[in-house]
């Protein structure tokens, strides 16, 4: 976990605004592996059902935040060096189907372009530790990589990983931006978290 390894005690994050994201939501990503579909995951007690309500428990978030989001998606982003993949097109394929809207509680705050940095930050940052989830769903619940789009994803992410560090570097330099992307991770975390102590089994 980031959490652990290579994550300074300190909170002396100097020039890093990826650094200071990082120490500022170290206890919410320590939070977010304790939820019931990832302890499930990571004691082997995950099965097939509990893996599609986990993606399914996930699809509002997306949605939301790259429907409210587009407009800073679409021109922002790209316009800073980055390029977002949409992550509900690997969802629905690895469901099957596209789930309803369901509503999300608590909301993100997407009108503040500082505070999107921050929750793409845990949404980059939850796929690049995804690549360990998806070895462990892999050997739990066997099949095809193909069964796995969306948490195959971070396959690549090693390599982007630094580059996205860099754009956050870049956009977020006063410390009030710093601040405000730091609520956003928060928030973005507060919407796993919400939508993981949520998921049923079996649901
Ligand atoms: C059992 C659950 C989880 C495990 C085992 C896990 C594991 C990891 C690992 C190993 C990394 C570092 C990857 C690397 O440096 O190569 C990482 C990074 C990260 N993960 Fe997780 N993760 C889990 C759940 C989540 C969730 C649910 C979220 C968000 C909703 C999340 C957000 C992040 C973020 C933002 C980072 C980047 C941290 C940084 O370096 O700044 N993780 N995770």
């Amino acid at each position: 976990m980031p959490a652990t390894a290579e994550t300074p005690k300190s909170t002396d994050t100097g020039d890093s605004a990826a650094l200071a994201l990082r120490v500022a939501t170290r206890e919410a990503h320590q939070n977010a592996e304790r939820t019931p579909p990832m302890q499930a995951l990571s004691e082997g007690q995950l099965d097939r059902a509990g893996y599609h309500a986990l993606l399914r428990a996930q699809w509002p978030i997306f949605l939301h935040f790259e429907q409210a989001a587009r407009r800073w998606l679409d021109d922002d982003v790209p316009a800073a060096g980055w390029h977002y993949r949409s992550r509900l097109p690997a969802l629905a394929a690895d469901l099957g189907d596209r789930p309803d809207m369901a509503p999300l509680v608590p909301r993100l705050p997407t009108h503040d372009a500082d505070a999107c940095w921050g929750m793409l930050y845990v949404v980059e940052g939850s796929t690049l530790g995804a690549r360990l989830l998806s070895r462990q769903l892999a050997a739990l619940l066997g099949g095809h990589s193909d069964d796995f789009r969306f948490y195959t994803l971070g396959e690549d992410e090693p390599a982007r990983w630094p580059a996205f560090r860099r754009v956050l570097d870049a956009q977020l330099t006063a410390p009030q931006q710093r601040a405000r992307a730091i609520e956003g991770a928060h928030a973005m975390f507060a919407a796993f978290h919400y939508q993981f102590r949520h998921w049923q089994a079996h649901g």
